[in-house]
Order: structure tokens, then sequence, then C-alpha cells
């Protein structure tokens, strides 16, 4: 697996695979409107014929860090794709002095929030009626790993 920016030509590609993968996927015009934010930094998984496998956008300001959207391909999930691009993103947010990263993450999405766990996050609080899903309000985990 390569690490490497999404450019910005492949967050049509990107938007497509999330619309497929996620129940709160992001739209194209939010994936291009984080690609013009100085503190984000969109960071793909790619395989080794260059396929774009998902991708990971975080943001750090100052010493805090924050997961903003994560997605594996449908197809390509279960291969540890996602636990190698967080601990590299982990990593890399340690040695640019973060001390904390957080996220939010979906009441009842197992595969996300056994991930988070596995990286060694923890959950610190509730946000009542976070998401929207199809017209139906759904809370949101919000979890913290100290670095
Ligand atoms: C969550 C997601 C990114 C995981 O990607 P992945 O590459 O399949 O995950 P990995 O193969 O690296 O799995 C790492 C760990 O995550 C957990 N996990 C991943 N998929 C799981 C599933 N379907 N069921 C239960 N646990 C799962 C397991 O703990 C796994 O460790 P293990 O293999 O030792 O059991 C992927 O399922 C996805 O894209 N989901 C849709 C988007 C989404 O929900 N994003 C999170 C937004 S906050």
């Amino acid at each position: 697996m390569i690490l490497r920016p999404v450019a910005y030509n492949e967050l049509p590609e990107l938007a497509s695979l999330d619309a497929r993968a996620n129940r709160s996927p992001w739209s194209l015009f939010s994936y291009q409107q984080s690609a013009s934010q100085p503190q984000h930094q969109i960071i793909g998984a790619y395989d080794e014929g260059g396929e774009l496998l998902g991708a990971c956008v975080f943001s750090q300001v100052l010493d805090e860090g924050e997961i903003l959207q994560l997605c594996i391909r449908y197809e390509k999930q279960r291969n540890g794709y996602a636990y190698q691009l967080l601990e590299q993103i982990c990593n890399d947010l340690r040695e640019q002095q973060v001390n904390q990263i957080f996220l939010e993450v979906m009441v009842g999405n197992l595969a996300a929030i056994n991930l988070y766990h596995k990286i060694g996050f923890n959950v610190i609080s509730t946000r009542k009626n976070y998401y929207n899903v199809n017209g139906k309000y759904i809370d949101a985990l919000v979890m913290a790993k100290q670095l």
C-alpha cells in the first residue's frame, strides 16, 4: 500500500467510492472545499497499480488533530488498509507535535468504532442527532486519542 496526498483531479473518484462505501459520505463539493483549506489534508491509500483504495481527511490546528472523513473502497475492505492509513497519520501528527486527535463516528457503525478502538481511541462523549441519514437523525460518539 502506498500513501500520498489525493490530487484535486482524483476527488471525483474519491467521492464516488465514498458514496458506495459510506452511510454518511461527503459530496464532491465537500471534498473540493476541504482540499482548499490549508489546515486540511487528504491522504489516499493506493495499491501497487495506482488504484485509489480509500482516503482519510484530517485537520491539524496547533497541537490538536481531527479525523474528518475516512473511507475504504467497498470491495477492498477488511484488508487492513484503514488501520495502516490511520496508524501512519497518527505517527505523522505525533511528529508534528500534535497531542490529541478527535473524531466523530455514527452510533452503530461497528466497523469504524472497532477500528478506532483498535488504534487506541476512546469514547469521550455523545453528540445528539449529529447525523441525518435519509431524514433520520442519528447520534455521534466523540472519540479521542492521546498521542
Ligand atoms: C470503517 C472502514 C474505514 C474500515 O476500513 P477497513 O480497511 O475495512 O478496515 P481494516 O481492514 O483496516 O480493519 C481494522 C479493524 O477495524 C475493525 N473492522 C473493520 N471492518 C469491520 C467490520 N466490517 N466489522 C467489524 N469490525 C471491523 C476490526 O477491528 C479490524 O481489525 P481486525 O481485522 O483485526 O478485526 C470501512 O469499513 C469503511 O470505509 N466504512 C464506510 C465509511 C465509514 O464508516 N467511515 C468512518 C467514518 S467516521
